[in-house]
């Protein structure tokens, strides 16, 4: 059984002092868990001063986005190289890194070569719009999505990633009212789609390594709807995992639910 993966994507909330707080009540609260990993994606300035804070056997830390040349003259850029003490993996291409900063897929190709490069583990983010979905293109969206991103990386390379299906329409928009829930019928359509894709150019033993991810308006009332999806390994939250409660409650979600397979402490 793969382990599952819990990762709390905190985007650009929180200050220095709150995400200490954050970080403090949930190792309070959060246990150690033999076959879950939870992550935590914090802001890039709260990065150092959560590691050395951080119980490293009740979390992970990953950084929400970095710049893939080593090092050099890129004026507000910080590199894979210089996060890679202190961050286990990266979220790579994620939505708003693709649509409010204009990430085109060559630049999400040469990330996700320089977080293998530097040891640290990409969770690559792929999925559709909504105008996308509604032409009916969203197999090709995610074919695209995937196959360039791992255009530059090797069957072994492959076996550790973990890629998340984000579709767009369904990323919370910081409005805590409105939610936009994904089907798991969908969720299990594009699980297939893109582990048929890695089949195709790694084949079956790399496809069925990569942990594939759920994320968009995640929280713990259908968390469980969605780690219940055959072949899905965890679950990517945004909006819910800066909330102590929700980001727990997705935690304790899949926590019963391996327990209710059999999964010992
Ligand atoms: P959300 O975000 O849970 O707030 O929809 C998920 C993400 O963007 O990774």
């Amino acid at each position: 059984m793969r382990k599952l993966l819990i990762v709390g994507n905190w985007k650009m909330h929180l200050n220095t002092m709150q995400a200490s707080i954050l970080l403090h009540r949930l190792q309070e609260r959060i246990r150690i868990y033999r076959d879950i990993e939870v992550v935590i994606a914090p802001s890039m300035l709260v990065l150092q001063p959560l590691s050395v804070q951080l119980d490293r056997r009740k979390f992970r830390l990953a950084a929400q986005n970095a710049y893939y040349k080593d090092d050099g003259p890129f004026t507000g850029e910080v590199s894979f190289t210089m996060l890679r003490e202190l961050v286990h993996y990266a979220i790579i291409g994620h939505s708003e890194r693709r649509h409010v900063f204009g990430e085109t897929l060559p630049e999400v190709a040469l990330k996700m070569e320089a977080a293998v490069r530097n040891g640290i583990i990409p969770i690559l983010c792929v999925g559709e719009t909504k105008t996308e979905r509604l032409a009916g293109h969203t197999r090709r969206v995610l074919h695209d999505q995937v196959t360039t991103a791992l255009k530059g990386l090797t069957g072994e390379d492959i076996e550790n990633l973990v890629i998340a299906y984000e579709p767009v329409w369904a990323l919370s928009d910081g409005d805590p009212t409105h939610h936009v829930h994904t089907k798991p019928d969908d969720v299990a359509a594009a699980e297939k789609v893109i582990r048929h894709n890695i089949t195709e150019l790694y084949g079956k033993k790399a496809a069925e390594n990569v942990r594939v991810l759920y994320g968009g308006s995640v929280t713990p009332d259908v968390a469980r709807g969605y780690l219940d999806v055959p072949g899905i390994d965890g679950l990517l939250a945004g909006g819910a995992s800066v909330n102590y409660a929700q980001f727990s409650g997705i935690v304790d979600a899949a926590y019963k639910m391996r327990r209710e397979l059999g999964a010992e402490d």
